[in-house]
């Protein structure tokens, strides 16, 4: 699908890295030349994917361990990023979520989330933006969303006041930053299977086949769809799409939001009886 050098000269770094979809970027990312710097909370697992994408790849992968909740280790970690050169591009990926009715949440629950996800994304993105601008550097941020930043969603509160406020600075920072050569877009992904986010998300294991296939293209997204998808966003030929939320989920929250879309239920047989008879 690219060029095999698309991401060659750029420095990526992936929050939330060592699993899930972070993981499944970064591969994707070090394939097409990228050198990766990947972050997270349990360094042994970084370091067992760093190891395992330097043995396939060939590539450069380096980790950092930290908490993203924490504003001061954030600061610490990007210092040391900067110290053998500035990254090119920032994808905020770390999040947090589980499902629980929202009355029962404690304040600490709320702040787990919004914690990592909001607060993360942000001191992540002021962070390296601060140095970027400083330096006049060219760069870009990628921040995995959600379609239930927009619609909202009962059972994810924390996660999607989290998310739309994610949405909101990369729409704002789109405009204040554009002119100074730091472009910011979102992916919203629908169901992508991870063991973290099911785990967390599926309270029933017979709801993990409607939660992949209730969409209209009938199955689970491919991890390698929403890498490549990152991948074209963060490339320079990529360059003059700013301020953007692109949306991969097979268009399940279309299928949610249109009046009549129950009626994919119909059969051949339903839709020829529900057919005016000539007279
Ligand atoms: C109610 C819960 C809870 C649950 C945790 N808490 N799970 N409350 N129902 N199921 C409460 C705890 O009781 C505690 O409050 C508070 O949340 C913090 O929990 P801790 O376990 O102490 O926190 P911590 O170890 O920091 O863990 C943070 C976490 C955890 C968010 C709770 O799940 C985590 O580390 N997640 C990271 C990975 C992740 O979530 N991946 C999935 C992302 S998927 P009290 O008051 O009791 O102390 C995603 C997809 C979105 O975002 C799009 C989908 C389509």
């Amino acid at each position: 699908m690219f060029r095999d050098d698309l991401l060659a000269g750029k420095r990526i770094l992936v929050t939330g890295g060592g699993t899930g979809l972070g993981k499944s970027m970064g591969r994707r990312f070090v394939e097409l030349g990228a050198s990766l710097v990947i972050c997270g909370r349990r360094t042994e697992v970084l370091e067992a994917t760093a190891a395992e994408f330097r043995a396939v790849t060939g590539g450069t992968v380096t980790t950092h361990g930290l908490d993203i909740r924490d504003a001061s280790a954030v600061e610490t970690m990007i210092e040391a990023i900067w110290a053998d050169g500035p990254l090119d591009a920032l994808v905020n990926n770390a999040a947090g979520n589980f499902v629980a009715r929202t009355e029962d949440l404690s304040p600490r629950a709320i702040d787990a989330v919004l914690g990592i996800v909001l607060h993360g994304s942000a001191y992540a993105t002021l962070a390296c933006g601060k140095r970027w601008l400083a330096a006049g550097h060219k760069a870009t941020v990628l921040s995995i969303v959600t379609t239930y930043a927009w619609t909202g969603s009962g059972f994810v509160v924390p996660s999607a006041m989290a998310k739309a406020g994610v949405l909101a600075m990369t729409r704002s920072l789109a405009v204040e930053w554009g002119r100074r050569g730091v472009r910011l877009n979102a992916i919203a992904p629908g169901p992508f299977p991870t063991p973290g986010a099911w785990e967390r998300l599926v309270p029933k294991p017979e709801f993990a086949r409607a939660c992949e296939t209730s969409n209209p293209l009938g199955r689970p997204g491919e991890h390698i769809e929403l890498a490549n998808l990152a991948s074209f966003l963060l490339a320079d030929e990529a360059g003059y799409i700013n301020g953007e939320c692109v949306t991969i989920d097979g268009g399940e929250w279309l299928q949610g939001a249109g009046q009549f879309n129950f009626l994919r239920k119909m059969s051949d047989a339903d839709w020829a009886a529900a057919r005016p008879k000539k007279s």
